[in-house]
């Protein structure tokens, strides 16, 4: 099936394996490729949690698939520490190839200057109309339109709102949140989306290396076991909600939430509370995980009901457009 979106970045199937920090290992993103849909790169997860230097990272993920892949670049403030670092990794992407970038969480206008002067597309991650008119006026592709299902950092609206509040913009939108099965995605292809992003259906795969107690949990949770906390980044974060969870809570204590809230502390806060939450994640992935891990999930956990090789589910996935008459 074509769409604008897989039109513009040379694919089959209108559908992204997203960025995730700390889930996106090269083989699942490799996997979600030469199936068909793009898989995209998390540069701070290839690199300090699953210990890549990062060209060789790219170049195993070339050895997987030669097919598109993508990368995700984010721009927002509290990450102004990594910057060099995406600059470079940027760069480096270019060289090997990747022409599909996906920006998140601030202004994307130098990475679409670099993209764009290699023929490549940027589409950025949006929750709302405000936002969206300014990654436009920057110069971007495509939005992602992260709704208020979606694993990760959620948005507000629900995904029908969120198309009806940016469908006049003339760009190609993608559905980032809620879908874990393949009635999700079609419905989501005939409401107009360009194409769809998934997050958590992709942890629960034989490619992703997370621990087997996470895939379980998200087979098992229902939409309402997913609740939002600001603990792990300082803004709020989409987990399953475990005994571990119930007894911390989902807030930060007064002193922290008032520094989140001050204009002047908020990305520092934040900064600090993320570098905490990475060194935790990259111990819980690379050794075996503990009762106090925060699994992230969406509410697409709801249409999740095995786990499946990458490849089963997008030839699924793909089917199912086939199948539909009104999107053939
Ligand atoms: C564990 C996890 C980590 C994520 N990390 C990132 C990230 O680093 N950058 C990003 O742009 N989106 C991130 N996301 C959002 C996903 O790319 C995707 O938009 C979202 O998962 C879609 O919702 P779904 O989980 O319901 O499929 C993350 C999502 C999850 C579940």
């Amino acid at each position: 099936m074509k769409t604008p979106f897989t039109e513009q970045v040379g694919i089959e199937v209108p559908l992204i394996c997203g960025a995730m920090y700390p889930c996106s290992n090269p083989e699942l993103v490799a996997a979600a490729s030469e199936a068909g849909a793009i898989g995209i790169i998390q540069p701070l997860s290839l690199v300090y949690v699953h210990g890549y230097d990062f060209r060789d990272g790219l170049k195993k993920i070339r050895s997987l698939t030669q097919k598109p892949v993508g990368i995700n670049i984010l721009v927002e403030k509290s990450t102004k520490i990594y910057e060099h670092r995406m600059r470079e990794w940027l760069e480096i992407a270019l060289e090997e190839g990747v022409r599909f970038v996906v920006t998140a969480l601030g202004n994307p206008e130098w990475v679409v200057e670099k993209v764009h002067a290699k023929g490549g597309v940027v589409y950025h991650d949006v929750t709302e109309r405000k936002w969206a008119e300014k990654a436009l006026s920057k110069g971007v592709d495509g939005l992602i339109c992260v709704n208020n299902r979606a694993g990760g950092h959620a948005g507000k609206l629900s995904p029908e709102a969120l198309y009806q509040d940016l469908k006049d913009l003339k760009v190609p939108l993608i559905c980032a949140g809620g879908v874990g099965d393949e009635n999700t995605f079609t419905e989501m292809i005939k409401i107009g989306y360009a194409g769809v992003q998934m997050g958590t259906r992709f942890i629960a795969t034989e490619e992703c290396h997370e621990k087997h107690n996470y895939k379980e949990a998200i087979v098992k949770a229902q939409e309402d076991d997913i609740v939002l906390t600001n603990r792990v980044t300082g803004i709020p974060l989409s987990v399953i909600k475990t005994p571990y969870v119930e007894a911390v809570g989902t807030d930060v204590g007064p002193v922290t939430r008032f520094l989140l809230q001050h204009r002047l502390t908020k990305h520092f806060m934040r900064l600090i509370i993320q570098v905490l939450s990475a060194r935790k994640f990259k111990q819980t992935t690379l050794k075996g995980g503990s009762t106090k891990d925060y699994w992230q999930a969406g509410k697409s956990c709801q249409g999740i009901r095995s786990i499946e090789s990458v490849s089963e589910i997008i030839d699924r996935f793909k089917k199912s457009l086939g199948n539909n008459p009104e999107l053939r």
